[in-house]
């Protein structure tokens, strides 16, 4: 089959439950999990819904990230300008000049090292929580938890001294706005790089035991190369685990009898990490890929050249895969989730993301066995305008504070 008509126009976006993927996409994966999506830029591609498809691509070899053939699914600030790749933008080379990127960096990333950097993410969780308890409830969990303990822990591993974090935080927020303006991204991926290029002047004149530090002094890389994998981390490493970590707070106010078993058993918390990262995947935008010659998926052929979107969220619904797809369930076996992606691509950090957020709800609950919200939960803002899904704030309160 080679259907020329797009059953959508770029990546449905809109959510009607917060918690829940936009319900076209569970609809296409019914009953078109392979189907033709017209791109923001009007190149007609596809989209790929169904867990078995988005496996087949991320994994298959005939499928590339290289930057020239990508596109992105929905209208996006940086999209707008033209393609470059910066030496070492490993995310978008295919191998094997990917594979060597990615050999030196996933040392730092293994189970060991995480067992390593535990004890250091449990004092920094603990330092945070003491903070929460000083200033007493209502807090936002985001500004005072879950950004600044993710920006921490991703600092330390990389070596970015603690005074600095402002600097990228900043950045950051204006380079995944999807509102953002072209200049405001621009200006956030330059602010990030320059700070980079700062810091591994530093550590050429003053190395430690950090990732930066290591590539400086082992990896042969230019600076271009070294500014662009340390911003890749930073912001990849960053970002991402703050968000999962509010959200998946969020998604257990909003399911109380979940929340109340995790609070009397956290031995439950490794299965409810999994579970929350299947069921809220807040990489909801990406992954995209294009075929790197004609091929063929599960019937439909696809041309050299053809971008597909790949709906990461749509997948971990699949009830082809998961029972009761759309139930949070932190008993389940939900490890074979595509959250963190799948393939040669997939993410390098997710040990540390896992542990964070096994360190982080642990702690968290242990210390406020009564959180909750403070205010109307409905009223949360959701963070519908960036390519990481999450909440923009999270009130939170505890004890015998007031609930606002
Ligand atoms: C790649 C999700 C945390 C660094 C990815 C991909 C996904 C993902 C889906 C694959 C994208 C694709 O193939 O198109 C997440 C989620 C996280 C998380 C859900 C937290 C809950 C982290 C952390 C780091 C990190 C803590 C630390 C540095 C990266 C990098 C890549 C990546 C560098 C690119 C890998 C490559 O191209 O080889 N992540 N991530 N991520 N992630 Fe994560």
């Amino acid at each position: 089959m080679t259907e020329t008509v797009p059953s959508q126009d770029g990546l449905p976006t809109a959510r009607r439950c917060p918690l829940d993927p936009p319900e076209e996409l569970g609809k296409l994966r019914a009953e078109e999990p392979i189907s033709r999506m017209a791109f923001p830029d009007g190149h007609l591609g596809w989209l790929v819904t169904s867990h078995a498809g988005v496996k087949a691509v991320l994994g298959g070899r005939e499928f590339g990230s290289r930057a020239d053939l990508l596109r992105a699914p929905i209208p996006l600030a940086m999209a707008a300008q033209p393609t470059e790749v910066s030496p070492g933008m490993f995310t978008a080379m295919d191998p094997p000049e990917h594979t060597r990127y990615r050999k030196l960096i996933a040392g730092w990333f293994t189970m060991r090292r995480m067992r390593q950097l535990e004890p250091r993410i449990e004092q920094i969780v603990a330092e945070h929580l003491d903070a929460m308890e000083r200033v007493g409830g209502p807090v936002d969990l985001v500004q005072a938890f879950a950004e600044p303990v993710s920006a921490l822990v991703i600092s330390e591993l990389l070596g970015v001294p603690a005074r600095d974090q402002d600097r990228f935080l900043a950045a950051t927020k204006a380079l995944f706005g999807v509102h953002s303006s072209a200049e405001d991204a621009i200006a956030g991926w330059q602010g990030i790089r320059e700070f980079l290029l700062e810091l591994v002047a530093a550590k050429r004149a003053d190395p430690a035991e950090d990732l930066i530090s290591q590539l400086v002094t082992e990896g042969d890389l230019t600076d271009q190369e070294l500014i662009t994998i340390g911003s890749l981390l930073l912001v990849a490493g960053h970002d991402t685990s703050n968000n999962q970590l509010a959200l998946s707070v969020h998604a257990l106010f909003r399911h109380p009898e979940q929340l109340a078993a995790l609070v009397a058993d956290p031995e439950l918390v490794p299965g409810a990490v999994e579970e929350l990262l299947r069921y809220l995947t807040i990489v909801h935008i990406g992954s995209i890929r294009a075929a790197l010659e004609d091929t063929e998926l599960d019937g439909h052929r696809l041309a050299a050249g053809d971008a597909v979107s790949l709906s990461l969220s749509a997948a971990n619904r699949d009830p082809e895969v998961f029972e009761d797809p759309d139930t949070l369930d932190i008993t389940r076996s939900a490890s074979s989730h595509v959250a963190f992606g799948h393939g040669v691509h997939q993410c390098v950090g997710q040990q540390l993301a896992r542990a964070e957020l096994r360190v982080a709800l642990t702690a968290l609950l242990r210390r406020f066995p009564d959180l909750r919200p403070a205010g109307d939960p409905d009223q949360v803002r959701m963070r519908t305008d960036s390519i990481i899904y999450g909440v923009h704030e999270l009130p939170v309160t505890w004890g015998n504070h007031t609930e606002s």
